[in-house]
């Protein structure tokens, strides 16, 4: 068994995106997380989702956008929560949308698994950002549900966002929360009699 990659695996933690300052990876830094991103199970072959990267030059503009969506929003609270919200989005000096480019159409492959291997590729940006000494969040919010916002972050028609993973350096050390019951998760199968 490779000690340290289990070690690794058993303990690791998201720390929030707030507390994730600068540096953020560099360019061939980047493209190295980003390689490994892409290294997941994928029926079919098919890479059906893509990345749009939100650095310190568009965030700002990124934030204005989804912030003037957000207050054309008919509920006051609703309104409140998602301008707040909003200003969120410059978390951490890089901030990369994985979007599902999933087909829904495909003659073999189910579009449930197609999305399955974007959310695989969020989860192997937290592991790749963390291999490169860098942490990771991944998010969503309501901009990732939100038609406008999602056609004004770049969506194309039929594209979903898997999530938003906000990568910078720790500002804190990871803190541990609940798991669940693992045992309560375990059902072992037994034909019918
Ligand atoms: C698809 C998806 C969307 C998420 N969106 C949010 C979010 O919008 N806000 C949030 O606080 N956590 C969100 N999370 C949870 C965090 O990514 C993370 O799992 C949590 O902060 C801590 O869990 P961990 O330490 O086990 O990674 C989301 C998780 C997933 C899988």
């Amino acid at each position: 068994m490779d000690d340290r990659l289990a070690g690794y695996l058993k303990t690791r933690r998201t720390i929030p995106a707030a507390q994730l300052g600068e540096p953020g990876p560099d360019a061939d830094t980047l493209r190295a997380i980003l390689t490994i991103a892409t290294r997941v199970p994928d029926h079919g072959k098919l890479a059906p989702w893509r990345f749009i990267l939100f650095d310190a030059e568009s965030r700002a503009a990124a934030v204005e956008g989804l912030t003037r969506i957000a207050e054309t929003h008919a509920d006051e609270a609703e309104r409140q929560r998602r301008v707040q919200k909003a200003k969120g989005f410059v978390d951490a000096p890089l901030v990369i949308a994985v979007v599902s480019t999933a087909d829904p159409g495909h003659p073999k492959i189910p579009l449930w698994e197609q999305q399955l291997s974007a959310g695989a590729v969020c989860l192997n940006l937290l592991h790749a950002a963390q291999a490169h000494g860098f942490s990771a969040q991944w998010l969503t919010g309501w901009y990732a549900h939100d038609e406008e916002a999602a056609r004004f972050l770049g969506l194309k028609e039929g594209e979903r966002l898997a999530g938003f993973v906000h990568i910078g350096t720790p500002q804190m050390p990871p803190t541990e929360r609940d798991r669940p019951d693992l045992d309560a998760l375990i059902a072992r199968w037994q034909p019918e009699r």
